[in-house]
């Protein structure tokens, strides 16, 4: 009987997400999570303020326009001096590590950076980690990143020949979707580490991570197959972009296997041209 209602009661937190011990001691998260939202609103009027004072037209796909000052997170304004510093992966590396600004780092085992080749020509930019990217912190090794190396090996990439990352750093508990807020954390980081490998050609892996770094507001369905140009201030040019279906969505949906397959083939094109 105690055992069965012990198992139950595990069950019915790993349906929650908690799915992954992370010390051996349980921690009072809500007063901590009060502490840190102190933390962070003090953050924000110090850093912000000095940014604005630097540059009062500041405006860019990160922070957006001044009049949107209001809505910038404390995240993302915490990281207006440490990011645009970074000149390599490794200091990028560094900056999110040193980085408390995002909610998911507390939950996270480890934080899944990149993996591959950064002098590729060639570089994908997924979702989110998940349980098996967390445990070994590199981004796309479950089954999912399987079918998407096998999916790659098709045209002739494997990870020596291309870069892979995730627009969101850490694994979000029982594979939530991460909150807007999380999202704009993470968004600083991944235009940064993108100016930072600077490909020829840039892919978005999934509807989420397309949507979040060409600031578009239609689904995967619509923004696949086609190229856009992406640019952000550290840029000298924009970088010619493109989606492609989740390789868990084609995991589910096997039929729009033949779709992933002709957008392979137009990327590449663009690859031998
Ligand atoms: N799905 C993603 O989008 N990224 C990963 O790293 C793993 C699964």
């Amino acid at each position: 009987m105690g055992i069965k209602s012990d198992l139950g009661s595990l069950n019915w937190q790993i349906e929650l997400g908690a799915d992954e011990a992370i010390s051996d001691q349980p921690q009072d998260r809500l007063s901590q999570a009060q502490t840190s939202q102190a933390e962070m609103v003090a953050k924000k009027s110090v850093v912000y303020s000095q940014a604005s004072q630097e540059n009062p037209q500041i405006e860019s796909p990160l922070f957006g326009s001044p009049q949107k000052a209001s809505l910038r997170t404390a995240a993302e304004n915490h990281t207006v001096d440490t990011v645009f510093s970074a000149k390599n992966l490794e200091e990028l590396r560094g900056s999110l590590e040193a980085f408390e600004g995002c909610a998911l780092k507390k939950t996270a085992t480890n934080l899944v950076f990149g993996d591959g080749n950064p002098d590729s020509d060639l570089m994908f930019v997924g979702e989110a980690p998940g349980a098996d990217e967390d445990r070994q912190g590199k981004p796309f090794v479950g089954v999912s990143g399987r079918l998407l190396d096998t999916m790659l090996s098709y045209i002739g990439r494997d990870r020596t020949k291309f870069y892979i990352t995730n627009h969101i750093y850490w694994r979000p508990p029982g594979n939530r979707t991460p909150a807007a807020a999380e999202v704009a954390a993470c968004l600083p980081f991944i235009r940064r580490h993108i100016e930072l490998i600077n490909p020829r050609f840039l892919v978005f892996v999934g509807g989420a991570a397309a949507k979040a770094l060409l600031e578009r507001t239609e689904g995967i369905n619509k923004l696949r197959g086609q190229w856009f140009a992406y640019k952000t201030p550290g840029l000298a040019e924009s970088i010619p972009a493109t989606a492609i279906f989740h390789p868990a969505y084609l995991l589910r949906q096997p039929a729009h296997k033949r779709l992933a397959w002709r957008d392979l083939l137009m990327l590449k094109q663009r690859l031998v041209s």
